[in-house]
């Protein structure tokens, strides 16, 4: 169903787009490293504090309603991906979950076991399994980035997975560059091997619909804290794989499936705020259960952010001092824009930019692998300008007047 995006509302969603400097609104672009919070998170986190919050297991009513909150969290979280409520576990954020899947995961490889990793990855789904190879003695194959087309070298992905490959990790979007892999194609030709595919969607899950079992991702991983609600991980572990995963835990806590994943207590009110966050997305959607709402109101988003990306990067294409970093057009990408402007550094251009009231980021974003091949991981990295469907036209046309200005 085609539905209107319609960004006034979308903005009054949104507390924080309140906030003056010098008496003008702020401009956020620097969803990329943390969206705003849509109001429907906050209140649930709020409700949950004042209404009386407890532990999980007890006898009475505080306990239980958290128990029923996560549940309801874990079905919302299970429709906003494509997987089950007990495939879904809860933790800190996307980089401690990864550390304590990775550990797990690793304890089933055998000796003469294989990893894939990739130049493009956030190392958040790099570095958790080097660390797990070394310790088990896996090979490690790196899958190069082209430089030109800034998208994952196909024959070198074609060659680094072979039947001793026990795992391949792969993001779905570059949190630096925005480029969207065609991770459909990686899982197949990983499961054909017999790999375990795991898959970083921090970054897209805030601007393309998911689904978990179209992409073959095994295991896949985001943070609410990206899409609109406040810091929790989410992981969506497929549940043949998740049975057999013996992760690190104290002897007393659960050893069924999700809880086994979720050491210590959880974030609570954090876990309420995802679910009124996957409510703001879902309220821009239409259908009749909740994934059709969450997939449709994804779209809208994906649509709505996607024009305004292209007007933005071909006005900085225009622009003579401006080196843009983006895939191709026939490549999909996030709204995710990335820049550097010719004798000066990333820092100097953010700076600049936040004394017109527009917050954007600079540096390598982790993506640290992706800015050493591009050369310029020692010289500041990029500028990074990311929309969110908060974002309007006018803001992406005042920034590129400023850009301009010393840009153009
Ligand atoms: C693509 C990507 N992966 C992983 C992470 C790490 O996520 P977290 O902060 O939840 O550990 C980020 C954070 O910026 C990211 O953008």
């Amino acid at each position: 169903m085609q539905r209107t995006f319609d960004v006034r509302t979308v903005r009054e969603q949104f507390p924080a787009l309140e906030r003056t400097q010098d008496g003008q609104r702020v401009v956020y672009f620097d969803g990329p490293g943390g969206s705003q919070v849509a109001q429907s998170a906050i209140e649930e986190i709020s409700h949950y504090m004042v209404r009386g919050g407890a532990n999980l297991h007890g006898a009475f009513p505080t306990s239980v309603e958290t128990e029923e909150i996560i549940a309801q969290t874990r079905r919302s979280a299970a429709d906003f991906l494509g997987a089950e409520p007990d495939e879904i576990a809860f933790g800190p954020n996307m980089t401690t979950l990864t550390f304590a899947i990775s550990r797990a995961l690793a304890r089933m490889w055998k000796s003469g076991s294989e990893i894939v990793v990739t130049e493009l990855d956030h190392r958040a789904n790099v570095d958790p399994w080097l660390l797990a190879a070394k310790e088990k003695g896996a090979k490690v194959r790196w899958v190069r980035v082209n430089p030109e087309t800034l998208t994952l070298d196909p024959a070198d992905l074609e060659s680094a997975i072979n039947e001793r490959t026990r795992l391949v990790a792969v993001g779905l979007a570059s949190n630096a560059v925005g480029t969207i892999n065609d991770v459909a194609a990686i899982s197949r030709r990983a499961h054909e091997a017999g790999a375990v595919v795991a898959v970083d969607a921090v970054h897209a899950a805030p601007h393309i619909p998911i689904d978990r079992d179209a992409i073959g991702a095994d295991i896949l991983t985001c943070s609410a804290y990206k899409f609109f609600g406040p810091h929790v991980g989410v992981s969506a572990v497929r549940r043949d794989l998740f049975e057999r995963l013996q992760p690190y835990k104290v002897e007393p806590a659960p050893d069924y499936l999700p809880d086994k994943l979720e050491s210590g207590t959880q974030n609570h009110e954090g876990i309420a705020g995802v679910k009124g966050a996957l409510e703001f997305i879902a309220s821009l959607g239409g259908g009749a259960s909740l994934r059709e709402k969450l997939l449709s109101g994804m779209q809208a988003i994906e649509e709505y952010e996607a024009d305004i990306a292209e007007k933005f990067r071909s006005a900085l294409r225009e622009m003579p001092k401006v080196k843009l970093y983006a895939a191709p057009d026939d490549v999909r990408k996030t709204p995710t824009i990335a820049f550097r402007v010719e004798g000066q550094t990333p820092r100097e251009v953010c700076e600049k930019m936040e004394r017109e009231g527009f917050f954007v980021a600079d540096g390598d974003f982790y993506a640290s692998t992706l800015a050493e091949r591009l050369g310029i991981r020692d010289r500041g990295g990029f500028i990074r300008a990311g929309l969110a469907p908060y974002n309007t036209l006018e803001e992406v046309e005042t920034f590129l007047a400023s850009l301009e200005s010393f840009a153009g």
